[in-house]
């Protein structure tokens, strides 16, 4: 099986446009020094060696639980809110503070296979087994590896759902196994490789894999202090006041009713650029004329109102 068929993508990190991406995320400053802390780890484990020496004079105990500990991650929460975006760009920061190449390999979709028998444990443990070979055992006489790898599993509630599930396909359970196995491998082998699952349903997710996240971090919508920071660096040039860029997030907050606001995605891909297309190519951006767009807007629904009534609450018991 080659890598085209496992993986969607495999990106070599640094590099200047994925740093542009992390740095524009808001609100996520501890989920971000986390995730990096700790596959800056894997990479080099020795760091965290000579902060025990510095600190503790080596005899810091607590420094054993990272050895064979499962380098799982769980990004899970609301739609638009950044965890694709942060799983695709931390690996920025670990290659420059490690000062070696990391490779965010993203698993294709496709890996949940057809449904034929075993096509599913295959793909999967495919795709482990390639990554292994690509992060390759070298690692210097301090501990460090040459490379590190981020294995990327996007929307892993399709692939990782809980095989306590009823109606779960046998072959689906078996997928899951493999998911397990594949992760448990690498923590024995303690390879510089972090797995970063992100989902929309944590509770979707199987309580064995999830038991198995070294983290979980939850995502939610942008604070009006957020949308205004979101708001404030896109529209930075417009010469809007401070004014109407308070206005803007209030008009984009909870309101009518509604009890969610707008996402971080519904004001980077769809408000600024539909004020942009308002005002183009006649005119500039006017204030006043864009708190009226944005009043008129809907926010995109929270994950679990977009499911048809009953599916979810069915399958969860609740
Ligand atoms: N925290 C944030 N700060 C700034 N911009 C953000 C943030 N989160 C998301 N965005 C913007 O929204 C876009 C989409 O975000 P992303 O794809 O990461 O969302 P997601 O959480 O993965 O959503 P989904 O659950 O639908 O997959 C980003 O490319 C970015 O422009
Ligand atoms: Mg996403």
């Amino acid at each position: 099986m080659n890598q085209a068929d496992l993986f969607e993508d495999v990106v070599t990190l640094p590099d200047p446009r994925g740093q542009a991406d992390y740095d524009r995320l808001v609100g996520l400053d501890d989920y971000k020094a986390r995730l990096v802390k700790e596959t800056l780890l894997l990479v080099d484990p020795g760091q965290l060696r000579d902060w025990n020496k510095k600190h503790h004079k080596g005899e810091l105990a607590a420094v054993e639980y990272f050895h064979s500990r499962p380098p799982l991650f769980v990004l899970a929460g609301d739609v638009g809110t950044g965890k694709t975006a942060l799983a695709r760009s931390y690996g920025n920061q670990v290659a420059r503070l490690a000062k070696v190449r990391v490779e965010l390999f993203a698993l294709s979709l496709n890996t949940r296979g057809s449904g034929a028998v075993g096509e599913m444990t295959r793909l999967i443990s495919g795709a482990f087994k390639q990554v292994r070979e690509a992060v390759g055992r070298t690692r210097g006489s301090d501990g460090k590896a040459g490379r590190g790898i981020i294995l990327l599993i996007d929307e892993a509630d399709a692939l990782a759902q809980s095989r306590e599930a009823a109606q779960m396909h046998h072959e689906d359970r078996a997928g899951v196994n493999a998911l397990i196995r594949g992760i448990d491998d690498l923590a024995a082998e303690r390879l510089p490789v972090a797995v970063v699952m992100c989902t929309n349903r944590l509770d979707a997710i199987d309580p064995a894999v999830r038991r198995r996240a070294a983290a979980v971090f939850e995502f939610v919508r942008p604070s009006h202090e957020q949308r205004l920071v979101v708001l404030k660096a896109g529209l930075a040039g417009s010469g809007f006041s401070d004014r109407d860029l308070g206005h803007l997030a209030d008009a984009t907050g909870e309101a009518h009713g509604r009890h969610y606001g707008f996402t971080y995605s519904d004001l980077t891909q769809r408000l600024i650029p539909t004020l942009v297309l308002d005002a183009f190519p006649e005119g500039g951006l006017v204030g006043a004329r864009a708190v009226e767009i944005a009043k008129g807007l809907k926010p995109t629904p929270p994950f679990r109102e977009q499911m048809p009534t009953g599916v979810h609450g069915a399958q969860h018991g609740r």
